[in-house]
């Protein structure tokens, strides 16, 4: 358990970002102008997706994070929601071996349940295999919501605090909440960004977004390549991240 708070102690930063979570928006709207439908879109994120990863490798990101269907995504056309299942069951298919190869973990998180067996069993099938590897670990937020996930963690702390003879009635604590979120095994996220133009969060990881750096594009997520994330990079790069404290207590630990 990696588990470190960003609110409760002061994590350790580095140069690159150890965790960068993405939003990758704009697949719709980049076919639509080109007169292609939605669904092309998402096939070109999917190459986007690939770049990504091979970028994050080689930049010594150790956390990649996407999000790829949020628990409100079903509220789309069923065409479109089944041709994304389709896509998803397609690149676990293709890409786990490649995966596997280059030492990456894949891990997918989500309410997994609404999702038809084979899917269910293709990845818990790519969980196993890439288990132990260390180099990156790629997650994929499918049916994931951020509001569902600290619900979710909040149920398992009760009935393990229940079980280990908690009073009713006495507080928890966020030590007890965080080990039951479905991130556990990552840091927090150093880096966010959402490509496609909107300046939102969209009920992604809320809890674990507390103290992370924010980066907005309106490059559309299809065109989104290794340039655009180093140029995110960078922008971190700049920050200071205070986690609350003053800047002259960060100049007077650094010199
Ligand atoms: C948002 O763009 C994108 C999605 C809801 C799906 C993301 C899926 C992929 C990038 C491909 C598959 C990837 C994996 C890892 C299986 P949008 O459709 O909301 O774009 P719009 O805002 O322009 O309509």
């Amino acid at each position: 358990m990696i588990y470190s708070s960003s609110t409760t102690a002061v994590p350790e930063v580095g140069t690159v970002p150890r965790h960068v979570a993405i939003i990758m928006d704009g697949n719709g709207r980049w076919a639509t102008k080109r007169f292609l439908p939605r669904v092309a879109g998402h096939v070109k994120g999917a190459d986007a997706v690939r770049g990504v990863v091979e970028t994050c490798l080689e930049r010594g990101v150790e956390y990649l994070t996407l999000f790829a269907f949020s628990s409100e995504n079903w509220r789309r056309p069923e065409e479109e929601v089944s041709m994304l299942m389709r896509l998803f069951v397609t690149m676990l298919e293709r890409e786990v071996v490649k995966m596997h190869a280059n030492d990456i973990r894949l891990k997918v998180v989500g309410d997994l349940s609404r999702f038809n067996e084979q899917l269910q069993t293709l990845i818990a099938n790519a969980e196993r295999k890439t288990a132990r590897n260390t180099r990156l670990t790629v997650t994929i937020c499918a049916n994931y919501g951020g509001r569902w996930d600290i619900m979710q963690a909040v149920n398992k702390m009760t009935v393990e605090a229940a079980a280990n003879g908690q009073p009713a009635g006495q507080a928890y604590t966020e030590e007890q909440l965080a080990p039951h979120l479905a991130m556990a095994y990552a840091p927090e996220p150093d880096l966010f960004i959402r490509t496609g133009g909107e300046q939102r969060i969209s009920n992604f990881l809320l809890w674990q977004l507390a103290y992370t750096e924010l980066f907005f594009t309106e490059t559309f997520w299809p065109d989104f390549n290794d340039e655009c994330l180093d140029a995110a990079i960078a922008s971190y790069q700049q920050r200071e991240r205070r986690f609350g404290r003053t800047s002259a207590q960060l100049t007077e630990k650094t010199n």
